[in-house]
């Protein structure tokens, strides 16, 4: 598996697990945590979930899928921003335990920038992190402007992570705040790196064309590319088990200059700044 580095020298898997629509239906809810559970018996063992996913649903199916098994996975979650005072995120943080059935999480994030200031969820975090009720904190969907005012935020360099939207039709990132996390150390974690409705991105006439030559998938090629500069933690979401064992095949493909060229000239890099795609 290929890994990237936190801030504090952990590492962790390149390539993880999403669980957004995990967890809206009850009959479904074994079947998703099977697959979860399959793609961590395939190394895929970072979890992305949110007190937001089917309104703590998504969260007792990671709780399913880690039981008898929480010290292999690696769980992040989320605290809605109207959650996100204070108390509200030490609140928050209990209620998803509880849900997840664990006592800690690995990388706690606020989901995106809402009314509360941030001195006030980093005191949340602060307060969870000495209760050892979560390990590290993060943020989500912040861009560059919002992630130099956190930097400049009492505590505020301790930020472990920034998940934001990443895949080949959607690299605006690439411009600025992806070098600007780079600079710190900070991996970025890739949200709908299949691009959520994988059409556009799995039908990509250069993706295809790549896949064909290493005899991959799209879907392989699609991610390895997100995971290309070794600063980026992919978390593709897959309820269906021939999709995770599809997605765990990326993990062992390198793209090459050429190939990365043909996916340039399709999907052009950013030659300017653009505001953070959001989902
Ligand atoms: N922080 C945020 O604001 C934010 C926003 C969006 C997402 N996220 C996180 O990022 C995760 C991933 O993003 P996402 O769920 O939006 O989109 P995604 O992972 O880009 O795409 C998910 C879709 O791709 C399908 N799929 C998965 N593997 C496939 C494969 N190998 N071939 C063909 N289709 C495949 C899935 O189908 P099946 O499920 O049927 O297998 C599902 O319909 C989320 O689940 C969530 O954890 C975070």
């Amino acid at each position: 598996m290929k890994t990237v580095t936190l801030p504090g020298g952990e590492t962790v898997p390149a390539l993880g697990q999403g669980t957004w629509y995990m967890g809206e239906r009850r009959d479904a809810a074994e079947q998703e945590a099977d697959a979860l559970r399959l793609g961590i018996d395939l190394r895929m063992t970072l979890i992305d979930t949110a007190e937001m996913y089917a309104s703590g649903g998504a969260e007792r199916v990671v709780a399913r899928a880690v039981a008898g098994q929480r010290d292999r996975v690696f769980i992040v979650s989320k605290v809605l921003p109207s959650n996100a005072s204070r108390c509200g995120t030490v609140a928050a943080c209990e209620r998803s335990l509880r849900r997840l059935a664990t006592d800690r999480i690995d990388l706690y994030l606020l989901h995106w920038m809402g009314g509360y200031p941030l001195s006030e969820t980093l005191a949340g975090f602060a307060d969870l992190q000495k209760a050892g009720k979560i390990r590290y904190w993060g943020v989500s969907n912040l861009d560059t402007d919002e992630m130099a005012d956190l930097a400049a935020e009492p505590g505020g360099g301790a930020c472990a992570a920034n998940q934001v939207l990443y895949h080949v039709a959607s690299r605006g990132i690439e411009f600025d705040l992806l070098p600007w996390c780079g600079k710190r150390g900070m991996p970025v974690m890739a949200y709908s790196p299949l691009g959520h409705d994988v059409r556009r991105v799995l039908g990509a006439k250069s993706i295809r064309a790549v896949a064909g030559r290493h005899g991959a998938t799209p879907a392989q090629v699609a991610l390895a590319w997100t995971m290309r500069s070794g600063q980026v933690i992919s978390i593709p979401k897959a309820a269906n088990p021939a999709h995770v064992r599809d997605n765990a095949g990326a993990a062992a493909l390198t793209l090459t200059a050429a190939d990365l060229a043909e996916i340039d000239a399709e999907h052009r890099p950013p030659s300017a700044k653009r505001p953070l795609d959001i989902l």
